[in-house]
C-alpha cells in the first residue's frame, strides 16, 4: 500500500514536521522515475508535462508544480485525464517583487557594471562622469499584469515617490487606493513608463507581447524589467533596442531559452542578467515546497488540493 511520487529533484529543505508525518501516514515513497504506478508528481518549471508525459503515468492524480508559473504544464491534457494541476502562489510574491526591484535599481544605477569595473582594477580615482545612470525616484513605473507580483512590485514604488501605471483586464481598486496607480491601456503603458516591469504569465496571448514594435513605442532611455517569463519578450528585438541605446537598459531574470542567453544580450553592458532566481530566498523556497507537498497530500487523500488550477478534472 501507499503512494508513489515522482520527484525528479532532491530538495534539501527542512520542512514542517507535520507535513513529513502526513506523508509517512500516507505511505508516500519518493522516486526518481516516472512509471505506470506513479500516483503524483512534484516538479519544477523545467519539467514539461504534456500528453506524452501523462501517457507514461496512467494512475496519476496530481501534478504539483513547485512554482507559481505553470506554462510548462498542459492543463487541458491533465484535466482530460482527471489529473489535478497545482502551483505555489502567494508564498513567493514578496521575494519575487523584491528581485524585480533589485533588477530595477541595478539597471538604473548601473550596479553590476560598477561591480565589474571595480573587480577589473579599472577604478583609479573619483570621476565626475563615471557610471552616470538614471533617476528612479519620482519617475513612472509601468506594471504589465497587476496580479500578485505586479501589485507587490507596484507597492514598493510608493517609497520612491513614483507614479504607477498598470494594465490588467479588470481594475484593481485596492491597489489603486494604496498606490494611486492608474489603469491604462497597453499602448499608453508602453509610451508613458520610464520603467516597465513585466508580470503577466506566459501564454499563447503573451508570447512575444513585447517585440520590436512595442519597444519602439517606449520612451527613449526607458528601462525594461522582466521577472515573469522569457518568451514574453522577443530577445533579439530587445538586444537590438539596447544596442542602439533606444532603451536605456534592462534587467532580466528570465530568458527565452533558459539556461541559454541570447548572444546579443551577453555582449551588452546595459543589461543586468540573473539566472531565474526570483523566488530564491531560503524562506520562499521552503514555503513553496511545503505548499506543493500539501497539494499532493490533499489530492492523494481524495480532496481538491488548496491550489488546484483545474478544480474539476474529469475522472
Ligand atoms: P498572477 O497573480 O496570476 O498575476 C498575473 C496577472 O497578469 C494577473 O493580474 C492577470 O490577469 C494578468 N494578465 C494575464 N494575462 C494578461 C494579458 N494578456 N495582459 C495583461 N494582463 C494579463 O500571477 P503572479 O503570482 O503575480 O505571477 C506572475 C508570473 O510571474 C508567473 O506566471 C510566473 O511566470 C512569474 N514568476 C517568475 C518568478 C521568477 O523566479 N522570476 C517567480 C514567480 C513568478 P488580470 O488581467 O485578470 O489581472
Ligand atoms: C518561478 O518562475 C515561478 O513561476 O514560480
Amino acid at each position: 500500500m501507499g503512494f508513489r511520487v515522482y520527484r525528479p529533484y532532491d530538495f534539501p529543505d527542512r520542512i514542517d514536521p507535520e507535513i513529513g508525518k502526513e506523508l509517512k501516514r500516507l505511505g508516500v515513497r519518493f522516486e526518481k522515475e516516472l512509471h505506470a504506478g506513479t500516483d503524483a508528481v512534484v516538479c519544477l518549471l523545467g519539467t514539461k508535462v504534456d500528453a506524452a508525459f501523462l501517457e507514461r503515468a496512467p494512475r496519476l492524480r496530481v501534478v504539483s508544480n513547485v512554482a507559481v508559473g505553470h506554462d510548462n504544464i498542459d492543463i487541458k491534457a491533465c484535466t482530460d485525464r482527471g489529473v489535478f494541476v497545482t502551483n505555489t502562489p502567494d508564498v513567493l510574491t514578496e521575494a519575487t517583487a523584491d528581485l524585480a526591484w533589485a533588477l530595477l535599481l541595478a539597471a538604473a544605477r548601473r550596479v553590476t557594471e560598477g561591480e565589474r569595473f571595480v573587480r577589473a582594477g579599472k577604478w583609479k580615482r573619483w570621476d565626475w562622469t563615471l557610471l552616470r545612470g538614471a533617476d528612479v525616484h519620482g519617475k513612472t513605473l509601468g506594471i504589465l499584469g497587476a496580479g500578485r507580483i505586479g501589485q507587490a512590485t507596484g507597492h514598493r514604488a510608493v517609497g520612491f515617490s513614483m507614479q504607477v501605471l498598470y494594465t490588467s483586464r479588470e481594475r484593481k481598486l485596492l491597489f489603486e487606493h494604496t498606490t494611486q496607480a492608474r489603469r491604462v491601456d497597453f499602448k499608453t503603458l508602453l509610451k508613458e513608463s520610464d520603467f516597465l516591469s513585466i508580470h503577466v504569465p506566459l501564454s499563447a496571448k503573451t508570447r512575444h507581447l513585447i517585440g520590436g514594435k512595442e519597444l519602439a513605442l517606449m520612451k527613449p532611455g526607458a528601462i525594461l524589467i522582466n521577472t515573469a517569463r522569457g518568451p514574453i519578450v522577443d530577445e533579439a528585438a530587445l538586444a537590438k533596442a539596447l544596442k542602439a541605446r533606444k532603451l536605456g537598459s534592462a534587467g532580466l531574470d528570465v530568458f527565452e531559452r533558459e539556461p541559454e542567453v541570447h548572444q546579443g544580450l551577453l555582449k551588452l553592458d546595459n543589461v543586468v542578467l540573473l539566472p531565474h532566481v526570483g523566488s530564491a530566498t531560503e524562506s520562499a523556497r521552503r514555503k513553496m515546497l511545503e505548499t506543493a507537498l500539501r497539494n499532493v497530500i490533499a489530492a492523494l487523500k481524495g480532496m481538491v488540493p488548496p491550489n488546484a488550477l483545474n478544480a474539476h478534472p474529469r475522472t
